[in-house]
């Protein structure tokens, strides 16, 4: 069962600012997990919300561990998000569908925004069927008056708590910095940097009232180094860096955690057309050690890890996913 609503009450199809609330339809569909030690109970024997004693005990029995609820496998409360909230902004394409997706199985409830309605849309409804718990709403985060909506409603459909921030969205305009006009740079530290800025700021309160709190940026390599015409996207995510590691001290009394990761070239939309120059992707694999490019999968796996109770004692810290590029010295290819 598919319904569009705000706050639990209908909204109108064509409101640009609507909440959508998907709610999770009868299981379809069962999560093949590779993992060895793990008890397989069908889905559909299970109460999502509210597991019986029976299987709490046999789960008990089985170890220290939780049921996944989603993915029927018996996991360490450690590596598990159930019962936790979560806001990825940019979650329709890319890195931060992939960080949706991965949030989701780990058992979070999460709620996502982008800019394209009809897209949102799919995503939802596309989520919804696997049965996972997921809401949207369309929000420019550039915009500081649709972060606060963006806000008002993740503060409603989790009752004013919060335990994950995934600041995700970003872009970038690839120019020498003499050819930057002021509108190119007012967009890139609007859309990079001010957005991430604000919504920590707007999601402070919300981190703080769930009593266990973790913020993750994608940041990029390119906060670290030098990347042709990128001085000012570069420029932005330095500045991500820094905060990443100002909030870790400033917000840690409230047992709020912030870290960053930091990709190298993934395959996304925003990447295909600079890609889909042959030679240009020889010389990126030349500076890359392990070759090839990388999947949003293998950056969804870092951010997750960095919201698991796993990783509690983890943070302030950037970490790249970038194939080695990043640590790449002097290594010629003809001694
Ligand atoms: N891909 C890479 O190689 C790479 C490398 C290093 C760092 N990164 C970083 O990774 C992050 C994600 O990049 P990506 O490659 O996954 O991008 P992408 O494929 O272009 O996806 C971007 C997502 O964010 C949404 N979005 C874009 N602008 C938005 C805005 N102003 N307000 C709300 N939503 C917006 C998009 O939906 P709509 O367009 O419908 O809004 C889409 O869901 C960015 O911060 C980027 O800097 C990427």
């Amino acid at each position: 069962m598919v319904q569009s609503t705000r706050s639990g009450s209908l909204f109108g199809s064509q409101s640009k600012h609507m909440s959508h609330t998907l709610l999770p339809s009868p299981p379809q569909y069962s999560y093949s997990s590779t993992a060895t030690k793990t008890l397989r109970i069908h889905t559909t024997a299970l109460n999502r919300t509210n597991l019986t004693n029976s299987t709490l005990q046999t789960t008990r029995a089985m170890g220290e561990g939780t049921l996944n609820p989603i993915t029927s496998t018996l996991v360490h409360p450690r590596w598990s998000l159930r019962g936790m909230t979560a806001l990825v902004t940019g979650g329709t394409r890319g890195i931060g569908h992939a960080i949706v997706e991965e949030l989701l199985v780990l058992g979070a409830t999460v709620h996502t925004c982008s800019r394209n309605e009809a897209e949102l849309d799919g995503c939802l409804k596309d989520w919804s069927g696997m049965g996972f718990r997921v809401t949207g709403c369309v929000c420019d985060v550039s915009s500081r008056a649709e972060r606060e909506r963006l806000m008002d409603n993740v503060c409603d459909v989790f009752d004013g708590k919060l335990n994950i921030l995934i600041n995700n969205v970003g872009t970038n305009i690839r120019k020498p910095v003499v050819d930057f006009t002021e509108e190119d740079f007012s967009t890139l530290m609007a859309t990079n940097f001010e957005s991430v800025f604000h919504t920590s700021q707007l999601a402070y309160p919300l981190l703080k009232t769930s009593g266990s709190g973790s913020i993750v940026f994608v940041s990029s390599v390119s906060g670290f180094v030098s990347l042709k015409s990128m001085s000012v996207q570069g420029a932005t995510k330095g500045a991500i860096n820094q905060l990443t590691k100002n909030l870790a001290c400033e917000w840690a009394k409230d047992n709020i955690r912030s870290n960053a990761v930091a990709p190298w070239y993934i395959r996304t939309s925003m990447v295909e057309k600079v890609l889909g120059n042959k030679e240009y992707l020889e010389e990126v694999f030349a500076i890359t050690p392990l070759r090839r490019l990388g999947d949003p999968e293998e950056v969804s796996a870092l951010v997750a890890f960095l919201c698991l109770p796993a990783s509690s004692y983890i943070t302030g810290q950037i970490i790249c996913v970038d194939g080695g590029m990043s640590v790449y010295g002097f290594y010629p290819r003809h001694d």
